[in-house]
């Protein structure tokens, strides 16, 4: 019997603007051209869960990205408080450490069991001259991997990596987990500061869930076609 087919990915808008006023102006732009929204510590940090419900109340799906990274009773009483909120998808740091993932699943799974929770493995933002620095001994894409075997392990329902770790994680821990790929580029538009960035649809075929853009929608002088053409991108070519 073939498998069954994978789930095709995703585009999550990362909302990163400075005003509540500018980001409801941003989303009455999109009209109805994306489901996905994630929602940083920038806008959480201002405006709190209002905002969460506000945009969700617009009928879009919320990921928000916190990042969550504390002892194991703190992580687990925030997703609990988290569970009151229309979240979808919630991010902690697998560098936390097992005891805490395994808090914060349970907490997830008696609170809020629709939610599901992504353990950020190593920020993009670190090269391997960081990870000496903080003795870690190991390449980038060695301790994404550590991490992530620590993390699935947990029963936790995904991560969040660069899209140039796709095909190890897809290869060691097959098409269940979630992965989301910031780092997301359509052929030709500017890279901005990130480096290591992959199209919508390399990053599909490489088996992302979920491709997070910010700018190359926020910035386009129509962001509702921005979005629409990442999203034709990400349909399996038939
Ligand atoms: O504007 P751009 O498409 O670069 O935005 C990418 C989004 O993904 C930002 O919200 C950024 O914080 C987030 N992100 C990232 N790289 C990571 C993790 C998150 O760019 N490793």
């Amino acid at each position: 019997m073939s498998p069954p087919a994978q789930a095709p990915c995703q585009l999550i808008l990362a909302l990163d603007l400075e005003t509540r006023e500018e980001a409801l102006a941003m989303l009455d732009r999109l009209g109805g051209s994306l489901k996905w929204v994630k929602i940083g510590l920038q806008l959480f940090t201002a405006y709190g869960p209002d905002f969460v419900r506000e945009v969700a109340s617009r009928g879009y799906h919320i990921f928000l990205d916190l990042k969550l990274h504390d002892i194991p009773n703190t992580v687990a009483k925030a997703v609990q408080s988290i569970a009151a909120l229309p979240v979808d998808l919630l991010t902690l740091h697998a560098s936390g450490g097992r005891e805490m993932l395994e808090w914060a699943n349970r907490a997830r799974a008696d609170h809020a069991p629709g939610l599901s929770l992504l353990a950020v493995t190593v920020l993009t933002s670190m090269d391997e001259t960081q990870l000496r620095s903080l003795n870690i001994d190991n390449t980038p894409e060695g301790q994404v991997l550590h991490l992530a075997d620590i993390t699935l392990q947990t029963g936790i329902q995904g991560l969040v990596c660069s899209s140039l770790e796709l095909g190890p994680l897809r290869s060691r821990f097959g098409r269940e987990p979630i992965i989301v790929t910031p780092g997301i580029r359509p052929a030709g538009s500017a890279a901005d500061e990130q480096k290591r960035i992959m199209t919508p649809a390399a990053a599909a075929a490489a088996g992302s869930s979920f491709i997070v853009v910010g700018r190359p929608i926020l910035q386009a002088a129509e962001p509702a076609a921005a979005a629409q053409a990442i999203q034709a991108e990400l349909q399996p070519s038939r």
